[in-house]
């Protein structure tokens, strides 16, 4: 019952900032791959933080005010369809199991909402984030509005509950921070286990596969995101999925990729050498980035700004680019004009949570960035991409490297969750060495 208590919490807790009115929230659609083949059911991130329900077609109702109440709608316990498609709690089962008050059959939404909605003074649904639900939901407040004449009032003021849900879901409860150590330390043996597999000769999905290996053998049923497996100048590539070139000597390999383990995500990237020395020039840019990463990091604490570790980062990938010729000019001018985004063209960071690029404002409410505080998790991911052109040295070209960790923001500064993934020249080419 543990399990079930945090997401009653939560339910609670959303339900004490509503104050009164009611919330819809519906959980994510199946998703057709193509003819008669889904794509394996993700549940939808919210649902799953207020429920930890995991099976599609579900819908939570949350009615705030004196006498607080959550109701989820269900598919029914159908033996046919278990006999095909597997087990199903039903609302009965699901009621008992997950601690809500009340569960009804998914197919009860029409008939039985209208009345969840009646005479509440506000309603908590996120507008625009699904044509299907948009459609219905107004639909039943049409419905509940037609009932005026008899004294029903529909909800006059509308708010989008994920201006609550985003805030609660920025600081991490200890148990989620649990489920994003495991799943950090599972996304850690597979890059090690990368680093040992690569060879010279192998396909980039060679090396995918050796990832995914240690993703599901440790339990994890998805990465968090698409596998970035970059060799050689696919690196310059930041959204580069296609995995599919072969990896050269004298090439470095980045790798973007993490687990999701009970739905929360892990997201490391490291750059390494398919040979497993890394040349001059290669060590020149991966110890430029290694010093911005060290430099963000050591930002990452309470009472930063969120930017602060962008600053930081940038700092030393400017000086990097000036001292290499990449960038001509003063620090200042560089920073200034841009120039440096030809090589670093992307930010530090992001949340991370139940989603890779989790929920959460980056800037308070006077446009001010947000303060870092205890329990939040965050990536720290700069890199540096160098594609060929005449005023780039030849030794630079096509060299793609990016370095990312995952922090949680502690009392005095913050733990690198994933800090076990070999990180500096030394530790990368003797875990390489060894495994030769
Ligand atoms: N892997 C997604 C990201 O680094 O943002
Ligand atoms: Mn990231
Ligand atoms: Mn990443």
């Amino acid at each position: 019952m543990s399990e079930v208590n945090h997401f009653l919490e939560r339910r609670n807790a959303l339900m004490q900032s509503m104050a009164a009115g009611v919330a819809i929230i519906p959980t994510a659609p199946e998703a057709m791959r193509n003819r008669d083949s889904h794509y394996p059911y993700r549940s939808d991130s919210y649902f799953y933080y207020l429920t930890g329900f995991t099976e599609p077609e579900a819908v939570l109702l949350l009615i705030a005010g004196n006498e607080p109440k959550s109701v989820l709608f269900c598919r029914d316990k159908d033996l046919e369809r278990e006999i095909w498609d597997g087990f199903r709690h039903g609302p009965d089962g699901a009621r008992e199991r997950f601690g809500f008050d009340e569960a009804y059959s998914i197919t009860r939404l029409d008939e039985l909402v209208p009345g969840f909605m009646a005479n509440q003074p506000r309603l908590f649904y996120s507008f625009g984030a699904d044509a299907h639900w948009d459609g219905r939901i107004a639909g039943w407040l049409n419905q509940v509005r037609a009932q005026g004449r008899s004294g029903v009032s529909a909800p006059a003021e509308m708010a989008d509950p994920r201006v609550l849900l985003d805030e609660m879901r920025l600081f991490k409860s200890g148990v989620e921070q649990e489920a994003m150590r495991r799943a950090a330390d599972i996304s850690v043996e597979a890059h090690k286990q990368a680093m040992r597999t690569v060879r010279p000769g192998m396909m980039e999905y060679e090396i995918e596969a050796a990832l995914l290996h240690q993703f599901y053998r440790h339990g994890s049923r998805s990465p968090a995101y698409s596998s970035i497996v970059a060799g050689g100048a696919n690196a310059c590539v930041l959204h580069y999925v296609e995995n599919n070139q072969r990896l050269h000597d004298g090439d470095l390999l980045l790798i973007d990729a993490g687990c999701e383990l009970e739905c929360y995500a892990s997201d490391i990237t490291r750059t390494f050498p398919v040979n497993g020395c890394f040349s001059p020039a290669q060590k020149d840019i991966y110890e430029l980035v290694l010093a911005a990463q060290q430099a963000a990091i050591a930002r990452i604490r309470p009472g930063s700004h969120w930017n602060e570790p962008h600053e930081a980062a940038l700092d030393v990938l400017i000086r990097g680019f000036i001292d290499f010729g990449l960038c001509k000019g003063s620090h200042d001018s560089v920073l200034e004009s841009g120039d440096y985004r030809r090589f670093y063209m992307h930010r530090t960071g992001h949340w991370l949570g139940l989603d890779v690029h989790d929920a959460g404002e980056y800037k308070q409410s006077d446009g001010s960035w947000r303060v870092l505080q205890p329990g939040m998790t965050l990536t720290v991911e700069p890199g540096c991409y160098i594609r060929p052109a005449d005023d780039v040295p030849r030794a630079f070209w096509n060299i793609g490297v990016r370095i990312e960790d995952d922090a949680l923001v502690t009392a005095d500064g913050c733990e690198i969750m994933t800090a076990g993934a070999p990180k500096t020249v030394a530790e990368i080419e003797n875990l390489m060495a060894a495994a030769k």
